[in-house]
């Protein structure tokens, strides 16, 4: 069961954090996987630890921003290894902390850019030939912050407001793309220590405690707790499961 041998599985914002927890965490369940964001010495790291077990991995750099790039990267994971069959959109980017008073147009452009637009593109590159190569998995990263129903978070607009997005783009995306094969869920991490957070508590001291607090098991997660769920996702074992969000979170939503 959770098996990913001879998978290919395109992970963004692998370089650190969650993302490269569940890049290594699919290699380990035996898939072959293309580890990408802007940062090409941070992905190769991360591609060299998954050849070392024994996985063939590739290193991408890409700013998801950008179109053009995100053309190219696909054109890369398609020359390298045929194939795409699960895609986790898990870069993301928060910017800033700031009231809507203070918040202005460039900003929620930014974080739609990256939250939103360069997800959305990645995903209809990948999905069409996913189907045409016997369906495929595709996990978009979103937040349990905005759980349960649509909640926000005061001082975060541009990241709420993108993430909502996210959130109903992977139900229209299922509904679009079921018939293909492809299924289509969202991941929805609670409070992890990785370096987002760490850059929040600089802003606010406290706020990973604060954080923690809000969850039934009272204590932030480390970021190989993500990678079960992302492993149920990408496998078969999770065959009759899309449209669905799955909140790691410790009981926060
Ligand atoms: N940590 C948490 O507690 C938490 C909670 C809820 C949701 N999330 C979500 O989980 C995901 C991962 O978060 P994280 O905590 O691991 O974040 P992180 O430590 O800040 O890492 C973000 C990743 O995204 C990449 N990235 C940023 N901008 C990019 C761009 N323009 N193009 C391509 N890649 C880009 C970064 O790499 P480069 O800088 O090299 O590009 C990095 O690999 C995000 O979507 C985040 O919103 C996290």
């Amino acid at each position: 069961m959770f098996d990913l041998t001879d998978k290919v599985a395109l992970v963004t914002g692998a370089g650190r954090g969650l993302g490269k927890a569940m890049a290594l965490g699919l290699g380990r369940a035996g898939a072959n996987v293309v580890v990408t964001s802007r940062t090409l010495s941070a992905c190769q790291a991360v591609a060299d630890e998954i050849q070392r077990s024994g996985r063939q991995a590739h290193a991408v750099a890409c700013d998801l921003g950008r179109g053009t790039e995100v053309v190219q990267l696909v054109a890369d994971t398609y020359e390298r290894f045929g194939r795409c069959d699960v895609l986790v959109n898990n870069a993301g980017v928060n910017l800033s902390f700031l009231p809507l008073f203070e918040t202005s147009g460039a900003m929620f452009d930014e974080a739609f850019a990256v939250n939103v637009k360069g997800p959305t593109q990645l995903a209809q590159l990948v999905a069409r030939r996913m189907g045409e190569g016997g369906g495929g998995s595709i996990i978009n990263v979103i937040t349990a912050g905005i759980l349960p129903g649509v909640r926000g978070i005061a001082n975060l607009g541009p990241y709420c407001a993108s993430k909502a997005a996210l959130h109903m783009l992977t139900r229209v995306m299922a509904e679009e793309w079921g018939p293909l094969g492809v299924r289509v869920n969202a991941l929805a991490p609670g409070t992890f220590v990785t370096d987002m957070m760490a850059e929040l508590e600089s802003t606010i001291p406290g706020f990973i405690q604060h954080a923690a607090e809000q969850a039934i098991q009272k204590r932030a997660a480390y970021p190989d707790e993500i990678i079960g769920a992302v492993v149920f996702l990408a496998s078969s074992e999770s065959s009759y499961v899309t449209a669905q969000t799955l909140a790691v979170c410790g009981g926060v939503c």
